[in-house]
């Protein structure tokens, strides 16, 4: 998990952090110093300098320009406002590329993409490798014990995938690694289908462009690869900065559910885990959505703080159609985070671009300049996280568990299966919906993780499971755990391949159930389907013939060839109780099931009962945070009386909230 380092050192007195992306590379020296002024009226104080000032720093090969970066964060020091340093290596300058093409990312159809936007790199590229690592080296050396460097920031947003020869070569040892020989690749890969046979360890390549569906296994081994190899690249950047530069901690922004990276094993090779944030305002979705991806990033980090690192003020550049957010919304937005364990909020960007590809999106200071609607919301903003103060630091400490597996959801996703309407993300979001509806907390989890602290788990979907997973999993429920796992889960092994008898085959026991068919449904058509006392409820898209096995089936199909088969069961076996839903029910639904589910485990929310809707409820230590996401007026019934740490106005009996209102209950001793 997360390193001992944490966000303390930063937020030991600062209290929350608060600021963004700086690139003064952009600006005359003159405005550097309003920027600091402006800063200081705004309450900033955390800036990430230097992401993108590779070509800055070393205008040719082996020159170093460090003479303006030292301006800028001496200037940054004297105003008190602390640095996350980036190490500038997601966007080398075009000299690189143009002198080394090898260094460029080849995509599968063995196409060389070019300088000229950013992320132009091979991770596995030699050169690429020795001339960012070069540059780290001068980079911690100089700025070594500087009094503005609070943070360091490897790369940005890894994600960069490769399909050239110097990748195919590192793929070659990682698969030797893996597999051992090529008696063991061809074993796993299933090389008898399609005479895919490898004799020789270099006919092994990298699934590029080809004529018809690639092998699935090839491309599962890849995606582990290709994270891996990513990994390894911010391994060595990471560990020239801790030699030389001990007790700064380290951090590489995420982002998210962002599929090519597995966060799992990237998370405990950080100081501080980071994310990046875009909700989509036109999806009428995105507070759950929101709130499920800032569990997954402090749950990345075992519930430790995290940070909010890049988030938009309003609207975006990079959507077809880009929404700004109304006004109260970037305070709502930013509050939430806070509420689900960030230790601050901070933006891409600080200063809105001129020029560039980003020359539209929005930034704390606008291109209109201070005086404006949105720079007054910014600094309200950051001095009201002042007040929030006490807030550092604090656990979301939470009794559910959701179970998320990178590389189950590329298997998952691979060409060739029952049905494409069957997605990670969208399974995910609806499991954890009637949770986030009911206020109750939850942490994410990998499959293999330790579960006896959660007195409830929710699989929304586990296509492939190991064998030990599917064990514990089992031994979770025989000790008391309540278990939920969602359709077209335990399906296949480690490498890819369909585990065969009736399925789900490692989890049959504890589901006290089995099928033999898998029944994608009719798009048109809602699939029909009751609770055992016959009342009705639809579900979409996905059906299974099932027996029971000792399950009770709560819920049957009740037309076509499945009518009266079971649509959800629920098994109590040893002191707990599993149940298995084997369609995609509609929302509401899903709610009944996991209000049930939450009663077979005794968990409630933060409140008495549900919040109305649209309100969230969230406890971080002892602070109860209300945000109203709806468009009405909310009544919230609070049974303690307590102190809204944002007004210091107290509250007692009930609290309203207007639309995109937040407060923070403290309970008065
Ligand atoms: C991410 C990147 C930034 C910027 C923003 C735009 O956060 O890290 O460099 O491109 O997206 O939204």
């Amino acid at each position: 998990m997360a390193g001992p380092l944490g966000t303390h050192t930063l937020t030991a007195g600062r209290g929350l952090l608060f600021g963004g992306d700086y690139n003064p590379e952009q600006w005359p020296e003159h405005v550097w110093e309003e920027d600091v002024e402006l800063m200081r009226a705004a309450g900033v104080n955390l800036v990430t300098v230097g992401v993108f000032s590779w070509a800055r720093i070393e205008p040719e090969p082996g020159a170093r320009d460090f003479g303006w970066l030292d301006r800028v964060l001496g200037l940054l020091a004297d105003a008190g406002i602390a640095v996350d340093l980036a190490t500038p290596t997601a966007s080398p300058p075009p000299w690189l590329g143009h002198r080394w093409p090898g260094t460029l990312p080849v995509d599968e159809s063995g196409h060389r993409l070019w300088y000229g936007a950013r992320n132009q790199f091979c991770p596995s590229s030699p050169v690429y490798r020795e001339r960012a690592l070069a540059l780290v080296t001068d980079l911690a050396d100089r700025y070594a014990g500087h009094p503005a460097l609070a943070l360091w920031h490897v790369g940005n947003e890894y994600g960069q995938i490769c399909h050239c020869d110097d990748s195919a070569a590192a793929f070659r040892a990682w698969l030797r690694e893996r597999h051992g020989d090529l008696d063991g690749l061809n074993e796993a890969w299933g090389t008898t289908f399609w005479s895919q046979r490898y004799s020789d360890w270099a006919e092994v390549i990298p699934p590029r462009r080809a004529p018809y569906l690639i092998n699935p296994t090839q491309k599962l081994d890849w995606a582990r690869f290709c994270s891996d190899a990513l990994l390894e690249h911010y391994r060595a950047e990471r560990d020239v900065l801790r030699e030389r530069t001990p007790g700064v901690p380290v951090t590489t922004n995420f982002m998210g559910l962002f599929k090519p990276v597995d966060y799992w094993q990237w998370a405990p090779e950080e100081d501080i885990v980071s994310n990046d944030w875009y909700p989509d305002p036109a999806d009428p979705l995105f507070p759950v959505r929101s709130a499920l991806t800032h569990d997954l990033t402090r749950s990345l980090g075992g519930g430790r703080p995290w940070l909010l690192l890049e988030q938009a003020t309003t609207a975006v550049n990079w959507r077809p159609h880009n929404l700004p957010k109304p006004a109260g919304q970037l305070r709502l937005e930013s509050l939430q985070a806070v509420a689900r364990g960030s230790d601050g909020s901070c933006y891409f960007q600080w200063r809105a671009s001129r020029f560039g590809a980003e020359r539209f999106h929005a930034a704390m200071l606008p291109h209109a300049g201070p005086d404006t609607r949105l720079h007054a919301e910014v600094r309200a903003h950051g001095a009201e996280l002042r007040r929030l103060s006490e807030v550092a630091g604090q656990p979301v400490p939470a009794r559910v568990a959701v179970v998320h597996d990178w590389p189950s959801w590329w298997a998952l996703e691979e060409a060739g299966r029952p049905s494409d309407r069957l997605t990670v993300p969208d399974q995910l979001l609806s499991f954890y919906r009637p949770l986030w509806e009911r206020g109750v907390a939850v942490d994410l989890v990998p499959p293999s993780a330790d579960l006896s602290g959660y007195a409830l788990t929710v699989v929304p979907n586990l296509y492939l499971v190991s064998d030990e997973d599917a064990a514990a999993l089992t031994a979770y429920v025989r000790d008391g755990g309540v278990l939920v796992v969602g359709p077209f889960s335990g399906v296949a092994d480690p490498n890819g391949h369909i585990r065969t008898g009736r399925f789900p085959a490692p989890l049959r026991d504890v589901l006290g159930a089995s099928g033999e068919e898998w029944l994608p449904a009719p798009e048109d058509r809602p699939v029909r389907c009751a609770w055992a006392d016959g009342t009705p409820f639809d579900a979409r898209t996905w059906t299974e013939l099932l027996r029971a096995e000792g399950a009770e089936p709560v819920a049957v199909f009740t037309e076509g060839d499945l009518a009266g088969r079971p649509a959800v069961l629920r098994h109590r076996t040893g002191a707990g109780a599993a149940w298995y839903v084997a369609t995609l029910p509609e929302h509401d639904a899903l709610a009944e099931l996991t209000g049930r589910a939450l009663a077979d485990a005794g968990v409630s929310g933060a409140l008495a009962g549900p919040p109305p809707p649209g309100v969230e409820a969230v406890r971080r230590g002892p602070v109860l945070f209300l945000l109203n996401h709806g468009t009405t007026e909310a009544r919230v019934p609070v049974t303690e009386p307590a102190e809204d740490l944002l007004t210091g106005s107290r509250a007692d009996g009930t609290v309203t909230l207007a639309p995109r209102a937040v407060v923070a209950l403290r309970p008065l001793a």
